[in-house]
Formats: C-alpha cells, sequence, structure tokens
C-alpha cells in the first residue's frame, strides 16, 4: 500500500488550489505512464510483435479476438458453447474461452487456434478461480476477517500454481465490490464494507496471482471486478440497480480497483448492476473516463456473462446491435458469452458507428497479455507437471489460513478453549458435514473432500469421548432430532454446535430475505442453551447472520465463514486453542434484517440517535447500533491498546500534498497469559469537511502476534491519500482540506482513543 499512497500523493500534489474552503490538492491523472507500463501498454517491450500481428489481421480476425465463448467440455459447467468456440478456434475467429481447465482439454483447444487457424492466435483461458482451484481456501470475506493481506497473497499463490499447471491463464478474481448488503450473496466473495481493507485485499490478491512474470508457469493474469459499484445493488438483489454520486463512487467503491491497478492488474470485468441510470456495460464513465484515460489503465476490459447482450433487457440499447455499439464505446474490450461485437461488429465498422481505432485499440489489449503470458512462445499446459490436486504444503497453507480468518464474536467465562478430554458432543447440521468451501468452491474441486468438524476434533482430541447428534437439517422444518442432541448436550462437559449456512445460500444470485439462521438451527441452540449445560456455536456462513433470537443465551460463539478444505481442521485449531483466534469482521452484523444497511462508516446525520430525544436517527423497535462492530473480533488473551501518538500535532496541506506524512505510534500489549493476535486499527474523522465525511474511516491496520506480556508499538502513516477525500466532480477531484483531524486507535470500529491532528 505504501507505495500507492505515494504515487497518488505525488499527484495530488501536481494539482491546483481551489479557493473558498482552503482545498489546496487535486489529483487527476496519477502516474499515467506508470500505470500504463505496470499494466504492459506501450511503450512496452511486445509492441512491434503486436503492431505487426494487427497489419496482418483481417477485420474478422480481429472480431474474433474481442470474443470469449464458455466451455462446456465433458466436466466444466456453462452455457454450451463447446461447438461453437471449437468452430471459432480454428477459423481464427476467438480470443478466448472461459469455463475450461485441465492439460489436456486446454491443449486440444489450443492446438486448434495455433495450429489450424490462418494466423495461429493463441487463445487465453480464463476460470473463475475465486479462492482456490483444488486447494479450496476460507472465501474472501472470510479472507478480509484475518486483517492480513498475506492470506489473500498466499490463497492466490497456491491458485495460480494449480490452475496455470492445468491450462489456465486467467482467474476473474479478484472480486472488491465493496457492500453495505449482508442480504447480497456476493458479499461473500469481496472484503465486505470498507474501502480500505479491500484495496489492501485487491492489490495482495493480484501480486499472489500476477507475480513479477506473468510467463511463470505457476502465474495467472488477475481481473479486477466488477465495475463498478455491484455492491450497491438495491435491497441487495443480484443484478439489480445502483444509484450512486461521484463522491461515493470514487470513495467508497473505486479505491481497490485503483489498488489493484497500482499492483499491475492486467485485465477488469464489468458489473450487471446499472449505475445511475446507465447498465456498467455502457457506462463510459467507469470503463473508459476514469480506468482507460484517467488511470491509463492499458490492460483490457471484459464484459460479465451476456452483460453485453442483456443491455437490451435493462432498457439501454434498442437491440443487439445497439448493444454492441454502446458497450464497446464505452470500453468493454471483450465479450464474455453473448456474440453481438461478432455479428454486428463488421456493419458498425462499415456505418462509421464504431471505429477501426477503437477495434484496433481493443485488439492490442488483448494481444499484448497473450505476449505478456508468453503465450505465443509457450501456448500449451505442460502434461507431464500438472498438479492434480492438493498437496500438504498447499494444504497445511490452507489450514493456517482458515485459522487466520476466524473470528471470535463471544466467549464468556472462557468457554472456549475447549479441554482435549472429558467428554464433548458435536452437534448440529454441519457437525460431520463437507459443506466447508463455500461459494465458487469449482465443481472442478469436489473430488476432494473437506475434512469435517467432527473428524477434526476426534483427531484433536483422541483421549475425549465424543459424541455427535445432528439434530436438525440445514434447512428444512423437522425438530425430531432436537430432544437428542439436547440429551447429548446435558450428558457431556461441554457441546460444539456447528451451525449455519449452507454454501448454496451464497454467493451470485444466492441473495436471501432473510439472514437468520436457515430452518430450525435456532431452536437446536436454545434446545441446548435450555440445558444449562456449557456450549460453544461455531457458525459457517457466507454473510453477517442476524442471531438476536439465540445470541444472549450463548456463552460462546466462533465465526467461521466458509473456512475451505482444511477447514474443519482450523476449526478444531481454534476450538482447543492450539490457533488463538485473532480475525476481526471485515463487516458490521446487523441486529436484525430492518436495520440494513448499518455500516461503520456512515454519515452523522444533523440528528444523531440520542436515546432520549425522539426526533433523532433511530428505529422505535430496534435497540441502537449494530449487533457486532466493524473490527471486531476476541481472544483466548487480552490486550491493551494505548493513545496514539502523532509525529507532530499540526501538518501543512502543502507537505503533504508534495508527499509528506504523519506519523501515528500507537502502542500495544497483551496482558493476558497466553501469546496471541491482536489486530490494532486506525481510524479517522474528518469532523467537518466540504462534503460530509464518515464518522470513522480506517486508514490503517496491523495484525501483530505478541506473546504473554510482550509489548510493541505499531506505526502508521497518514497522508494525503488517508486524510483527504474525493469530491463530486466528475473529472476526478481530490481535495485535502486545512482543519482538524480526530485519529483513533483501538481493536475495533468503536476505538476511542484519540488524538487531534491539525491540517494547516
Ligand atoms: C458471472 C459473474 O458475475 C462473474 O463474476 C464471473 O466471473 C462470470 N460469471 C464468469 O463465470
Amino acid at each position: 500500500m505504501n507505495d500507492v499512497r505515494r504515487r497518488t500523493v505525488l499527484a495530488a500534489a501536481g494539482g491546483t488550489a481551489v479557493a473558498g474552503k482552503a482545498a489546496t490538492a487535486r489529483a487527476q491523472s496519477p502516474a499515467a505512464s506508470d500505470a500504463a507500463r505496470r499494466a504492459g501498454t506501450e511503450p512496452g517491450p511486445h509492441e512491434a510483435e503486436v503492431r505487426a500481428l494487427l497489419g496482418r489481421m483481417t477485420i474478422d480476425e480481429k472480431l474474433g479476438q474481442l470474443q470469449q465463448l464458455a466451455w462446456t467440455g465433458a466436466t466444466g459447467p456453462g452455457g454450451g458453447q463447446t461447438a461453437a468456440a471449437e468452430k471459432a478456434a480454428r477459423r481464427g475467429r476467438l480470443g478466448s474461452v472461459l469455463n475450461v481447465y485441465g492439460a489436456r482439454t486446454t491443449n486440444a483447444l489450443q492446438r486448434m487456434a495455433v495450429r489450424e487457424s490462418r494466423l495461429g492466435i493463441p487463445l487465453i483461458f480464463g476460470l473463475d478461480v475465486i479462492h482456490g482451484m483444488w486447494t479450496t481456501f476460507p472465501i474472501p470475506l472470510g479472507q478480509a476477517a484475518a486483517f492480513d493481506p498475506a492470506v489473500a497473497e498466499r490463497d492466490a499463490e497456491v491458485s495460480a500454481r494449480e490452475a496455470r499447471s492445468n491450462g489456465v491463464h486467467w482467474a476473474f478474481s479478484p472480486m472488491m465490490d465493496v457492500t453495505h448488503e449482508p442480504r447480497w450473496g456476493r458479499i461473500a466473495e469481496g472484503g465486505g464494507e470498507d474501502p480500505y481493507l479491500t484495496a489492501a485485499l485487491a492489490a495482495a490478491k493480484t501480486r499472489g496471482y500476477q507475480g513479477e512474470d506473468l510467463r511463470s508457469r505457476d502465474r495467472l493474469a488477475a481481473c479486477a471486478k466488477h465495475l463498478v459499484a455491484y455492491g450497491g445493488v438495491e435491497g441487495g438483489r443480484d443484478y439489480n440497480t445502483v444509484d450512486v454520486s461521484e463522491a461515493r463512487l470514487r470513495n467508497l467503491y473505486l479505491p481497490p480497483f485503483r489498488a489493484a491497478l497500482d499492483a499491475g492488474v492486467a485485465t477488469v470485468m464489468a458489473s450487471f448492476n446499472t449505475v445511475s441510470g446507465v447498465p456498467a456495460h455502457g457506462y463510459r464513465h467507469a470503463l473508459t473516463e476514469i480506468l482507460k484515460e484517467e488511470w491509463a489503465f492499458g490492460g483490457f476490459v471484459v464484459s460479465d456473462y451476456n452483460g453485453v447482450q442483456e443491455m437490451t433487457v435493462h432498457g439501454y440499447a434498442a437491440d443487439r446491435s445497439d448493444a454492441a455499439r454502446l458497450a464497446f464505446d464505452a470500453g468493454i474490450d471483450m465479450e464474455m458469452a453473448s456474440t453481438t461485437l461478432n455479428e454486428y461488429g463488421k456493419r458498425l465498422l462499415r456505418s462509421g458507428r464504431i471505429t477501426t481505432d477503437r477495434l484496433d485499440d481493443a485488439v492490442a489489449r488483448i494481444l499484448r497479455l497473450k505476449f505478456r503470458l508468453g503465450l505465443f512462445d509457450h501456448p500449451y499446459a505442460d502434461e507431464d507437471t500438472v498438479i492434480a490436486g492438493p498437496t500438504k504444503a498447499s494444504r497445511a497453507a490452507a489450514r493456517e489460513a482458515a485459522g487466520r480468518t476466524m473470528v471470535l464474536l463471544k466467549n464468556e467465562k472462557s468457554t472456549l478453549p475447549l479441554g482435549r478430554s472429558g467428554s464433548i458432543a458435536v452437534v448440529g447440521p454441519f457437525a460431520d458435514s463437507t459443506d466447508l468451501r463455500g461459494s465458487w468452491a469449482g465443481t472442478w474441486a469436489d473430488a476432494f473432500r473437506p475434512v469435517t468438524v467432527l473428524e477434526a476434533v476426534k483427531d484433536a482430541a483422541p483421549k475425549a469421548r465424543i459424541s455427535h447428534v445432528r439434530g436438525v437439517d440445514a434447512s428444512g422444518r423437522n425438530t425430531r432430532g432436537i430432544a437428542r442432541a439436547a440429551s447429548a448436550a446435558r450428558a457431556t462437559d461441554v457441546t460444539v454446535v456447528v451451525a449455519g449456512e449452507a454454501a448454496t445460500l451464497s454467493g451470485e444470485a444466492s441473495v436471501r430475505g432473510d439472514i437468520t439462521l436457515p430452518g430450525e438451527q435456532e431452536r437446536l441452540i436454545t434446545a441446548i442453551a435450555d440445558t444449562g449445560a456449557p456450549f460453544v456455536v461455531v457458525l459457517l456462513s457466507g454473510r453477517p447472520l442476524t442471531m438476536e433470537g439465540w445470541l444472549d443465551r450463548t456463552p460462546a460463539v466462533l465465526q467461521a465463514w466458509h473456512p475451505g478444505l482444511e477447514g474443519g481442521n482450523a476449526i478444531a485449531d481454534v476450538l482447543f486453542g492450539a490457533v488463538n483466534p485473532g480475525g476481526k469482521l471485515p463487516v458490521t452484523f446487523p441486529r436484525a434484517v430492518g436495520q440494513i444497511p448499518v455500516y461503520y462508516n456512515h454519515e452523522n446525520t444533523g440528528r444523531p440517535y440520542d436515546p432520549h430525544n425522539h426526533y433523532t436517527s433511530g428505529y422505535l423497535d430496534l435497540a441502537d447500533g449494530p449487533q457486532f462492530p466493524f473490527g471486531h473480533g476476541l481472544s483466548y488473551t487480552t490486550f491493551d491498546i494505548g493513545e496514539p501518538r502523532l509525529g507532530v500535532s499540526r501538518v501543512r496541506a502543502e507537505a503533504l500534498c508534495k508527499g509528506d506524512t504523519v506519523e501515528v505510534a500507537v502502542p500495544v500489549r497483551n496482558t493476558g497469559r497466553r501469546k496471541g493476535d491482536e489486530v490494532v486499527q486506525l481510524y479517522i474523522r474528518d469532523p467537518v469537511a466540504s462534503i460530509v465525511q464518515p464518522v470513522r474511516r480506517l486508514s490503517g491496520f496491523r495484525r501483530v502476534t505478541l506473546r504473554a506480556g510482550e509489548a510493541t508499538t505499531v506505526r502508521f502513516r497518514l497522508g494525503a491519500e488517508e486524510l483527504g477525500f474525493w469530491t463530486q466532480d466528475r473529472q476526478g477531484r481530490f481535495l485535502l482540506e486545512k482543519g482538524e483531524i480526530q485519529v483513533f486507535a483501538g481493536n475495533s470500529s468503536l476505538a476511542k482513543r484519540e488524538r487531534v491532528l491539525t491540517i494547516t
């Protein structure tokens, strides 16, 4: 992140002072040439080859490069374009295929393009490798909870190695849609509600996939998705409407994309929603004005599946030809699944409704990536060195990652960690379930069965007497097993209830209107509570769940997300204290659906909630505030985070614009009796600004491991990027305003320790 910051600050320094409220910085085209170089555009190493190839291509071949079709093959999912893909590959009328993998399958397909087509331009194979190929890591929302970008980076490295060896060149990841909507199933795929955290993860994941050199046989091109504001879908309903101001677009939704770009992301995918009345596939402002012009992105933009054609359904494009023109003009370079550009491209060119320059620009972007990936020299996967499944090392990485994602929400009377002797009942619909991998764990990885929590508990506590009762199903109304589960709880020292949501309840198009525990699981928990015996609840979910019906009666709750292939073992690691949980919530947990959206970085309103004043902003029938705030998470030890100390208490705006930063030092001490992790979190608030600012803004975080009694000081740097904000100006105006900034340090978004920094 440091580099990212520095660049933006430098850009800000080139700006003009704005009169009025002492605004001093303007960022317009941050480090354009830098971004272009990273994205592999001119004057890149392959420019001459790209130009030479372009010169030999017919219009049909050029349009062909813009086309991506879905493979179904024997094993793949998708829309049945296999025959069409093969035919197009042979004729040199295809740029890419999605949903295809396997060295043999991809090589056979690649041979059609390379050996049979006139120019032999290789295909690029893309796949939704979102949190693992064979080795499923925790879902991205869980990875965000680790508050440790190294977790995301490691996932991407392992994924890249496994996928590239199986013929895949391109992952449709990272997903970086900031959202305030726990009902939206795709919350599972991203980094939660905060742009700063999501940006750090987007950059880390991009680095992990791409490494230094895309030609390496263990790297993938990454795809920053979905541009833009997809997380804002109304009501959390997938593919829905988004109406967003320019300031919110730039302050909330765009920072992760900018961070991915700064990390060199090769491609970007458009989103299915509308943005202020325009389908994102036709939203030139984001795809071209901001991405390609202001940020000088030199990679290519791929549509989402049928996203171009669907502009007719949105009520924006008159017909498919119009959709092709609008998408192409807006900045889409490659069309996934629908075929409008290929069908109508020639006619559109002839009538002058799209230009040859734009066509060459799009094709060049795609060819550059093929050169960067080394596909012209090495189009085939090596069939002798295929990684055919998870390895010991990849499993160990997934287990460690999953351990870091766990968030201890509650732990009264130190119910956790459990002892390894005595008797333990493991109950609930997910106790002995292999449904641990979460959304987007592709069918390709189905062959690798996760260890269940029950199996892992038995393994971790061989001397304990362990019983198991399912109690209830994950959904459904049958309650007959509850009594048996309660008797098991009565008969044992402690009960572990493994509850939650099936993987199919989150992810794309998996939206819930009710985010309580499905089926009769709440009744199971309250029946266990009725026994009076100690118990803990382990929650598996792809989103925040509401828990008002049972939380007060539950001594301990561990949020385990969908923890992946090694999730069962990782849960046991935490239950028995081999791993001390240190994750934090990357998203606010609401008390009730009626509160949504509820998020920590909200505006204050003119009448913030006051229990003694009726005319303030709240609900008559809901307590104020969330169930658990953003950044919350406990440990088996305790920490004290001290006052933040500022390097200087006053700083000149001009100095910040030139790249100066202010150090904030935050002391932290492990005050408990065991080693553990704490995430030191830094928040700022700009209390008076020309655009109302959030009551808190995460501006730094660091996960540290401290032995019992150990202390350290975590140092952050605040610069223009953290202290300023984007305005409503469509041209992109970044302001750093003079005045006071409150700086808070702590271990959640409720952080209380405060200092004031004055910008003069
Ligand atoms: C639709 C999803 O929105 C996108 O994220 C995914 O990459 C594509 N389908 C391809 O499967």
